[in-house]
């Protein structure tokens, strides 16, 4: 039963990832508005001013490249693996003449993956990836095994299992969150850009129980020897207004990220 179960959600993601294709970002501005991409930056630098010029990054679930073109661009060797052979054909589309030979990409299953050895890397990244996963703890501790000493983990824009502090703030939560997804619909219709709304259910597997503790991953992090250097939470949007206004004004929390050493 779990076995087909886990299955099942690799089979979906691969379905919907591969329908994501090249309109992937552009179907997910709550990735790349100018909040989002604020937080992005901050976290990148603050990561990459500890790396050496010649380290090598590995990006699990690595999509079209959010994060693994800003690595790249910022000069490090970077290795992407992603489950859909089409959303990683977009990322090699993206990739310039230039930048090709620091660039390594691979189609396969996370967990298939990190059966292999990884010491080389000094950073593994994992961006909105765990929440489309069976069973991420586990994965989770498979990739902290294989890491020597000193390699960051970063966890970067998974849900959160949200906890709201009144009423009134949870209403005013809602409200705006209304008022973004219908916003975001309309600016797709105006583009034409498809929503997959029914598509999602299996692939974004643990968005049923209600989005990821980050408890439970930093526990995970320290029993696998690894220490927890930084956990921020935040509320994420569609539109970057939105964004600022729920974290500005609101102080609500739907995304988090962790950043973490192996010891
Ligand atoms: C929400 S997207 C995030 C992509 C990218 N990391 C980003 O931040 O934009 C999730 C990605 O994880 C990939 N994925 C899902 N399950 C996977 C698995 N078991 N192994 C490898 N990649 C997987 C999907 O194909 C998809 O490209």
């Amino acid at each position: 039963m779990t076995t087909l179960l886990k299955e099942k959600v690799l089979e979906e993601n691969r379905r919907v990832h591969a329908l994501e294709n090249q309109l992937y970002l552009s179907r997910h501005p709550e990735q790349t508005n100018f909040f989002q991409n604020y937080i992005a930056e901050k976290n990148l630098d603050k990561i990459c001013c500890d790396l050496d010029a010649n380290a090598k990054v590995l990006d699990l679930g690595c999509g079209t490249g959010y994060l693994f073109l800003r690595f790249l661009r910022r000069g490090f060797d970077v290795t992407g693996l992603d489950l859909s052979s089409e959303m990683i054909q977009v990322l090699k589309d993206s990739v310039s003449e230039s930048e090709k030979n620091r660039a390594h990409l691979a189609v396969g299953d996370v967990e298939e993956f990190l059966e292999r050895n990884q010491k080389e890397f000094n950073l593994v990244v994992f961006s909105a990836v765990l929440h489309h996963l069976f069973d991420y703890e586990m994965v989770l501790k498979k990739a902290c095994k294989g890491l020597k000493a000193g390699t960051k983990i970063m966890i970067f824009f998974e849900p959160l299992k949200q906890s709201v502090a009144s009423s009134i703030s949870y209403a005013l939560h809602r409200g705006l969150s209304w008022l973004d997804e219908k916003s975001y619909r309309l600016e797709m219709r105006v583009r034409n850009i498809p929503l997959l709304e029914d598509e999602y259910h299996h692939s974004d597997y643990q968005r049923q129980f209600g989005g990821i503790d980050p408890r439970g991953i930093e526990k995970v992090l320290k029993e696998e020897n690894c220490s927890i250097l930084n956990t921020e939470k935040y509320c994420a949007r569609r539109f970057g207004i939105n964004a600022w206004l729920a974290n500005r004004i609101l102080r609500t929390q739907n995304t988090f990220n962790i950043l973490a050493v192996r010891n």
